[in-house]
Formats: structure tokens, C-alpha cells, sequence
């Protein structure tokens, strides 16, 4: 390749060109909404940090389901922000039948039968210390956590969960989950984990999200990965594959896309990114201000995920890509 007779200019020149040489496209195919239920009818509580999104009562997030299936999104993923009230430290409403997120995914189920369902399985919605497992004596105690985690995924699954999605970090509760769904005749049932999910910053509005800011006690490092890793998420990645993983995620996005990179070309396993509650209150809240371009740094944003090798993508801001994408 050599200029004069290689100009890279050349098919830049008109956008149809760009479109024909274009690598990577981003489509609504690629996207999964992500929100919050609350206990309440009509009920859209603004969370201050994640502007634009709500905590919805399951009335209003059947609505949303219908308006995001209606875009042509092909899933949703599902949070609970319960009344602090409900959480202790075992984190017991988590495998109540009847809880919130049960109902609220068996609303959804029932009124978008076509909508995918995707359920976080941990425990800190629903643990007054905001910790994904059992904390006795200052310590996460894992076996005894991914007995509870599998309860839970039963509990959600039998609600109209599709997917069950770990986001504990404990070991081997992914093979855990995966004999417990299918010796109770779930099969069929899907596992995407949090294969690569780091100790994050991002999370902050998350945690406002569920009421959680404050209560957290300590921090997650010894569960989530050091953000100055990468060899080691390659091994949680090929862990949860070989304990039955259909998908995997990483988790945060824009930070941690040569993770993205290397997970999708090590593996080729289906990959998702989860652009997190941080991601999405810095774009939100410099688009607010008029520092930059919205619609613009989202799509870019997106396209860098598919770039980086993801196959979804879970995001607040999944309604405004599915309506960018159909002009
Ligand atoms: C719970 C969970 C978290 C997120 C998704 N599931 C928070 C955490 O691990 O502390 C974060 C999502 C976001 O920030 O948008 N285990």
C-alpha cells in the first residue's frame, strides 16, 4: 500500500461510499433496556443521578416494555428497588416467590409474551449491608450465598424469567445455577453471566438506583475483579463457559473494551457489554449541560461497543438508540 495509488481518502468521499466500506454496524438487534421497578401504581420516581430514567411501578414498566418491544428491542433486563424496610441481612426477599421482581417480570411476561426477560441474580437489592452475598463477620461467604443465589434463580425463572443473569462474582455459581435450573426441569432456561465484572466507580448511580447509597458496607473487592486485571478475566470468562454460560458480559463498557476485544476473540461466544449507570450519568449529564453532541457520542459510543467485538448491548439509553436508529 503505497500513496499515490492508495489514497485512503478515496471511498470516504461520499456517504454512500462510507456506507458500503463500513465495518461494524450497530442495530436495534443489538440492544437490551435496562430499568428499575418500585412497589406502587403510576409511579415514575426520578433517580437524581441517572436523569431521564425512572424506578417504575409495574404498571408503568409493563407500559415500557410495550413501548420498547414496539421499537423492536429484543430484551429487557430488570432491577428491583425495594423499600429498605424489606432488606435484611441475609437478603431473604430475594427468594420470595411472590417479591417484587417475580411480579413484575410476570406482568411483563404476560403482557409482551415476545419481549426477552432478563434477571440479575444477587443479592444486593435485598441485603440492608447492599453487599451480592452473605457477609458474616466482615467476610462474603460464597458456598453458602450460591445456595441462596440458586434459589433465587429458581424463584425468578418460575416467574418468566428468560435469562438469569449472575452478577454476584461468587465462585461457581454459574454450574451451580445451571444444575439447579436444570434438574428442576428448566433446561431451556438461558445463563448470561457476569463473567468480567470489575470493581467498579461506575456503579454509584446504580447503587442510588436501589436505595442502597449509604448502606453499602466496605466494598467489593473481594469478589469483583481489580480493574488492573485482564488475564484474569480471560479465566472467570472460560470458568463460566465451561460451567455452562450461554452468553457472557463484561461489565463496565467504555472503560474496559480491550476486555470486550479479548473475551470475543479468545472464546467467540456470544458477548455482551453493559455501558453502566456511570457511563450513562456522564454522558446524561454533559449532554444536559450542552458540552457535547448527544446523539452523536451515544452512537458513537454503541458502534465502539460492536467494534470491540459485543453482541449486545445492555443500556438506559436503549429507547434513545432504537429511535435514533429509526430515522
Ligand atoms: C448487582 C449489580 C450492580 C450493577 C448491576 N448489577 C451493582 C454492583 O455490583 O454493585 C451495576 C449496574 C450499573 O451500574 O448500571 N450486583
Amino acid at each position: 500500500m503505497h500513496f499515490p495509488s492508495t489514497r485512503l481518502r478515496r471511498p470516504r468521499q461520499t456517504q454512500w461510499l462510507r456506507n458500503l466500506v463500513a465495518e461494524h454496524t450497530v442495530t436495534v438487534n443489538d440492544l437490551i433496556w435496562t430499568g428499575f421497578v418500585v412497589e406502587g401504581v403510576a409511579l415514575r420516581e426520578p433517580i437524581p443521578s441517572m436523569p431521564a430514567v425512572h424506578r417504575l411501578s409495574i404498571d408503568e414498566l409493563v407500559a415500557e416494555a410495550q413501548e420498547v418491544h414496539a421499537l423492536g428491542i429484543p430484551a429487557m433486563a430488570i432491577f428491583p428497588a425495594l423499600d429498605n424496610k424489606l432488606k435484611n441481612a441475609k437478603g431473604s426477599e430475594a427468594t420470595n416467590p411472590d417479591n417484587l421482581i417475580c411480579r413484575a417480570v410476570s406482568a411483563v411476561k404476560k403482557a409482551v409474551p415476545d419481549l426477552g426477560i432478563i434477571c440479575d441474580v444477587a443479592l444486593d437489592p435485598f441485603t440492608d449491608h447492599a453487599h451480592d452475598g452473605l457477609l458474616v463477620d466482615g467476610k462474603i461467604l460464597n458456598d453458602e450465598t450460591v445456595e441462596i443465589l440458586c434459589q433465587q434463580a429458581l424463584v425468578q425463572v418460575r416467574a418468566g424469567c428468560d435469562i438469569i443473569a449472575p452478577s454476584d462474582m461468587m465462585d461457581g455459581r454459574v454450574g451451580s445455577i445451571r444444575k439447579a435450573l436444570d434438574d428442576n426441569g428448566l433446561q431451556d432456561k438461558l445463563i448470561l453471566s457476569y463473567a468480567a465484572k470489575y470493581a467498579s466507580g461506575f456503579y454509584g448511580p446504580f447503587r442510588d438506583a436501589l436505595n442502597n447509597k449509604g448502606s453499602l458496607k466496605g466494598d467489593k473487592k473481594t469478589y469483583q475483579m481489580d480493574p488492573a486485571n485482564s488475564e484474569e478475566a480471560l479465566r472467570e470468562v472460560a470458568m463460566d463457559i465451561a460451567e455452562g454460560a450461554d452468553m457472557v458480559m463484561v461489565k463496565p463498557g467504555l472503560p474496559y473494551l480491550d476486555i470486550v476485544h479479548r473475551v470475543k476473540t479468545t472464546f467467540n461466544i456470544p458477548t455482551f457489554v453493559y455501558q453502566v449507570s456511570g457511563e450513562y450519568a456522564m454522558w446524561k449529564a454533559a449532554a444536559q449541560n450542552g458540552w457535547i453532541d448527544s446523539d452523536r457520542i451515544l452512537m458513537e459510543t454503541m458502534l465502539s461497543f460492536k467494534r470491540a467485538g459485543a453482541d449486545a448491548i445492555l443500556t438506559y439509553a436503549a429507547k434513545d438508540v432504537a429511535k435514533l436508529l429509526g430515522k
